[in-house]
């Protein structure tokens, strides 16, 4: 399976620094990358980012966040048909910042993810424990329960979404989990997926939490590692292009 290496820009950029950032990522990306790439953008810079890469066939665009409902009276939220029209592929949902500061639950994070596949944006479902759940021994137990909350909802249309396993200690943080400690993670993921799917050996599980050009190839070397999922690293160019170039093919 080809790995995909997504960029989480989170509420970083400007319409100056998008520009430079991707012209820096368009000047040192192969012609064929060994794996796919996205950029998850903030909603106002969709359109920009959207025809910057329309230049850059490698490259995927993606949004951080999507409403559960089609259209309607909902405030400041964007449904996902929004984001389709911009031309986005992937959306971020349940990110672990939402989870903790929006009060986001594993219902409404499943519900996400069916309203974006409904529209034809494929969601990345994030799970991930906390330190004090890793450290009371429940991290299975956590991010099995997010999964599980996804599965329900959206029955065989699961094979569609892509998951990323952000262990919430490692975000933003520099200390990343160990290849051992993230590929045991992403094995209990597997068999999740595949108890729900014959199809669970094409669903990318992808990495996150302080994956950077020192640490990418061992991470993305481990076996149920497709991809990563990528912060403060996908900010800088040079730094982002490494990764990608780390991703086995
Ligand atoms: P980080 O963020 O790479 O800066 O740790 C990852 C994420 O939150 O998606």
């Amino acid at each position: 399976m080809k790995k995909l290496i997504a960029g989480n820009w989170k509420m970083n950029g400007s319409l100056a620094a998008n520009e430079a950032l991707l012209r820096e990522i368009a000047a040192g990306l192969s012609a064929q990358p060994a794996c796919a790439i996205a950029v998850c953008v903030p909603a106002p810079y969709l359109a920009q980012v959207q025809a910057l890469v329309a230049g850059m066939p490698a490259v995927a665009l993606g949004a951080q966040d999507v409403s559960s409902h089609a259209s309607g009276a909902f405030t400041g939220e964007l449904s996902a048909s929004m984001l389709r029209e911009f031309g986005c592929r992937y959306v971020i949902v349940g990110h672990s910042e939402r989870r903790q500061y929006h009060g986001e639950t594993d219902t409404l994070v499943a519900d996400k993810a069916k309203a974006a596949l409904a529209a034809g944006v494929t969601p990345i479902v994030c799970v991930g424990e906390t330190l004090a759940e890793r450290e009371a021994g429940q991290t299975e137990q956590v991010v099995k329960r997010q999964l599980a909350a996804v599965i329900h909802t959206n029955g065989h249309c699961i094979s569609e979404i892509v998951v990323a396993y952000e262990p919430v200690w490692a975000i933003g943080t520099g200390k990343t989990a160990t290849p051992e400690e993230a590929q045991a993670v992403h094995a209990v993921l597997r068999t999740q997926l595949k108890a729900a799917t014959d199809q669970a050996a094409r669903v990318k599980i992808l990495y996150g939490g302080s994956m950077n050009a020192a640490n990418a190839s061992s991470l993305l070397a481990q076996a149920d590692i497709d991809g990563g999922l990528i912060g403060g690293a996908s900010l800088k160019a040079p730094d982002f292009l490494k990764i990608i170039a780390a991703a086995p093919v």
